[in-house]
């Protein structure tokens, strides 16, 4: 085959290790990838958060980007970057499966989510406003432009993994009118999707059967405004043994991007702690998405078989005593 270039966003605190993790095993793997390694720090730019031309063009031109945590600049105006990257380039839906680790064992058996959070707006919308001291407006837009498109996605994406229910996930009870609409498009977009059995459910009713018995999600996709996808995927990933797990793909039009749940874990970082199984599946995501399959399965397999061989094999986020790169040369050991 040929060879792919994917730009690399190694990200901030736990983002250099985890992210030399995945290239480590990439090389080791024979994966036909070149990475372009591009730095996003932001400037600010008439007030506005802005991303480096040179990262921007790189993606751009390759399309797709892996990408680590990046910390979110505290003062000085900015906005997340993480955010600025999903509204850049129109990354409308991302996806985050949530799958249990065999051999890794928790409370919940075969948890098996798929969760499709709208990327562009709601809570994220980024307008708020001091009316008067002592009292604030966060505005939590919605549109049925982006209702429509994540939906479709979501319907889109049941079709094609074969699970025969979109699960749409709101609060239109009390906010009638914007989780109303997002409901209300559901309700539409629905009817081109006749194999396809959609259901509506309460967030705090999801939360409290996510928690009492998640298999009952197995074969459902479920999709939501923004927020509420944010906080389900960190619930759904602490049913499986938590963030150092999870990946996740922001999807556009054109372009996508593939990154972990997780944040930057400052806390940990640059002492060879981390977990870079998340990123690892991130990256997995990526794979399949570039019809790479068989170095996902391969990659995937490894990653699994690694966790699953004892606590001298996993980082310390999974009761194990690895250190990061003894948990990646396990995993290469294991390719
Ligand atoms: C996530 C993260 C981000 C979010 C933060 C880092 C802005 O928590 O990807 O879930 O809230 O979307
Ligand atoms: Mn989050």
């Amino acid at each position: 085959d040929g060879r792919y270039e994917v730009t690399l966003i190694k990200g901030d605190g736990i983002g250099t290790e985890i992210s030399d993790a995945v290239v480590k095993i990439y090389k080791a793997a024979n994966v036909p990838i070149d990475w372009e390694p591009v730095d996003v720090t932001p400037s600010l730019i008439n007030g506005v958060t802005t991303i480096p031309k040179p990262a921007v063009d790189s993606i751009n031109k390759n399309m797709i980007a892996l990408k680590g945590p990046l910390a979110t600049p505290i003062g000085k105006g900015h906005q997340s970057m993480n955010l600025t990257l999903r509204r850049t380039f129109g990354l409308f839906a991302n996806v985050r499966p949530c799958k249990s680790i065999v051999g890794y064992k928790t409370p919940y058996e075969n948890v098996d989510t798929v969760l499709i959070r709208e990327n562009t707006e709601g809570e994220y919308s980024g307008i708020e406003h001091i009316i008067v001291p002592g009292v604030v407006q966060s505005i939590k837009l919605i549109t049925k432009k982006a209702s429509e498109r994540v939906i479709r996605y979501a319907f889109e994406h049941a079709k094609s993994t074969g699970r025969h229910e979109v699960k749409v996930v709101h609060k239109a009870s009390i906010m009638k009118l914007s989780d109303g609409l997002f409901v209300q498009c559901a309700k539409e977009i629905a009817k081109d999707y006749p194999e396809i059995k959609v259901t509506f459910e309460l967030i705090d009713n999801t939360s409290l059967r996510l928690a009492s018995d998640p298999t009952t999600y197995s074969k459902v996709v479920m999709v939501m405004p923004n927020l509420y996808g944010d906080i389900l995927s960190d619930l759904s990933s602490g049913l499986i043994g938590g963030l150092g797990l999870t990946p996740s793909g922001n999807m556009g039009e054109k372009v996508s991007i593939f990154e972990a749940v997780h944040g930057s874990a400052p806390d940990i970082a640059g002492k060879g702690l981390a977990n870079p199984t998340a990123l690892l599946l991130s990256s997995c995501m990526m794979l399949r998405h570039m019809g790479l399959n068989k170095y996902a399965d391969n990659i995937e397999s490894a990653v699994l078989k690694t966790i699953a061989s004892g606590p001298e094999n996993r980082t310390g986020d999974l009761r194990g005593t690895a250190s990061t790169s003894s948990f990646t040369e396990a995993i290469i050991s294991n390719l």
